[in-house]
Formats: structure tokens, C-alpha cells, sequence
């Protein structure tokens, strides 16, 4: 039994054809240590553990014809049964879904954890993702020959996040999308490179004033590059008063 003061630790389930490809990049620097220092798990599933005839098979022709193979609905089922919902939510990755943004990684963090189905070939059966109540989730408008590496971004943007895992938590309320608009630029030495200067408020030392030149900063940028979170940005700032 867990100790009381004892808690769970967030954890990701990965359903996979290619267990290896994990903790791959999230095995390093920032999340690689939080994962050895406990405050993240992460487990993997070997789908085709779960293949039922002798060769093996995870995969199949699609019904009514058509390029490549779909991961076949019973054994995928039987691997999701294995692990259980009661982490809470099942998602897969794919281009079909809900893009992935701060918003969704905010939200995902704040569960127990999270399983991730990563399918290859042309994906998996439309049964499984309605009989077991698999959400899709986007990781952007491209198509990726696996779900593995959009989990890898997915688990990145979540885990950096969990309690305990930037040293500086103020860090977080800082940076691009906490108030929905893109970072403004960064400088550090040399004061003169290569003929360029520091802006020079970042040299003044008054706080206020560096405070207004990054926000104005962060709003012309988002502006230029990215209207649809402009719009959103002057929405909320206008109903914020
Ligand atoms: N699998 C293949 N392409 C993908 C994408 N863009 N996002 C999430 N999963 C995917």
C-alpha cells in the first residue's frame, strides 16, 4: 500500500509497434531528469504482444480496398484493455483529431496521466476508437509516418509542465502562450556582436520600462506572424477591461 503522504505519480501509457523509440529525446536534459528523479512515469506497451495467430499479425487490408494496412481492431482493443482507463483518458495520435495546443497540455497535465495509442500504417479501426472512447489529437496540419513521434511532442509540452519540473516556476507564466501571445527576443552577451547592440532599455535596469518594450515586443510579433492569435489576444484583453 502507498505511504499516505505517498503520492501518484503522473504517468504515460504509450501503446506501441516500436516500444524503443521511448523515452528517446524525453530521456534527456529537462524531461529525462524529472523522469529519473520520479516526478514522471513512463510505461510502454508492445501492441503486437498482443497479436493472436502465429505470425504474429497486428495489421490488415482495409475493407473496401484502398493503399496500405489498419492495425487491426482486436488486438489493438486487447492492448488498450490491458492497461486500463483508469488513468482517464485514452488519446491517439492523428492527423484526424483536436490540434494540440497550451491549452490541451495545461489540461493534460493536470490529470493523474495520460495512455497514447501511436498507430502506423494508415491507422487504426474506427471500432476501437469508438468502443473504447479514444480521443484523437492532433499534433499540426502534417502527416507524420507514425503516432510515435507526435506522442514524443505531445508528452514534452505535458511533462515540462507537471509541479517540480522547471526549477523556476515563474518561468512558465513567462513564456510564448501563457498570455497568448508569441515570446518577445532574447539577448545576452557579447553587449556588441558582430557590429549589432543589445537594445538598449535592456541595459537601463528599470524594470518597468523593460517590462513595457517585451510586451510591446510580444504584441507587434504576434501581430506580424500570427493574426489568429492576435484576434484572440485583443478579445481577451478587451473583455479582461
Ligand atoms: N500521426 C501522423 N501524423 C500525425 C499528426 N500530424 N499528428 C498526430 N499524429 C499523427
Amino acid at each position: 500500500a502507498m505511504a499516505m503522504n505517498e503520492e501518484k505519480i503522473w504517468s504515460a501509457t504509450v501503446l506501441t509497434l516500436f516500444p524503443e523509440m521511448f523515452p528517446g529525446p524525453l530521456g534527456q536534459s529537462l524531461a529525462g531528469n524529472a523522469l529519473k528523479n520520479g516526478i514522471w512515469g513512463l510505461e510502454t506497451v508492445d501492441i503486437r504482444s498482443f497479436a493472436r495467430d502465429k505470425h504474429r499479425s497486428v495489421d490488415d487490408a482495409p475493407f473496401g480496398g484502398g493503399p496500405g494496412m489498419v492495425m487491426r481492431a482486436d488486438v489493438l482493443a486487447d492492448a488498450v484493455d490491458d492497461v486500463g482507463s483508469n488513468t482517464g483518458r485514452i488519446i491517439y495520435l492523428s492527423p484526424q483529431g483536436r490540434r494540440l495546443d497550451q491549452a490541451l497540455a495545461r489540461e493534460l497535465a493536470e490529470q493523474d496521466g495520460v495512455v497514447l495509442v501511436c498507430g502506423r500504417f494508415e491507422g487504426i479501426d474506427q471500432r476501437d476508437l469508438d468502443g473504447r472512447e479514444i480521443e484523437e489529437v492532433s499534433i499540426g496540419d502534417y502527416v507524420l509516418s507514425g503516432g510515435e513521434t507526435a506522442a514524443l511532442v505531445l508528452l514534452d509540452a505535458v511533462v515540462r509542465l507537471l509541479p517540480g519540473v522547471i526549477g523556476d516556476a515563474a518561468a512558465l507564466d513567462e513564456e510564448s502562450f501563457a498570455h497568448g501571445l508569441l515570446e518577445y527576443p532574447q539577448y545576452t552577451r557579447p553587449q556588441v556582436w558582430e557590429g549589432r547592440e543589445v537594445p538598449e532599455v535592456l541595459t537601463s535596469g528599470h524594470h518597468e520600462k523593460i517590462r513595457a518594450w517585451r510586451l510591446a515586443r510580444a504584441e507587434e510579433l504576434t501581430r506580424a506572424r500570427r493574426p489568429d492569435l492576435w484576434e484572440r489576444y485583443l478579445r481577451a484583453t478587451k473583455s479582461r477591461g
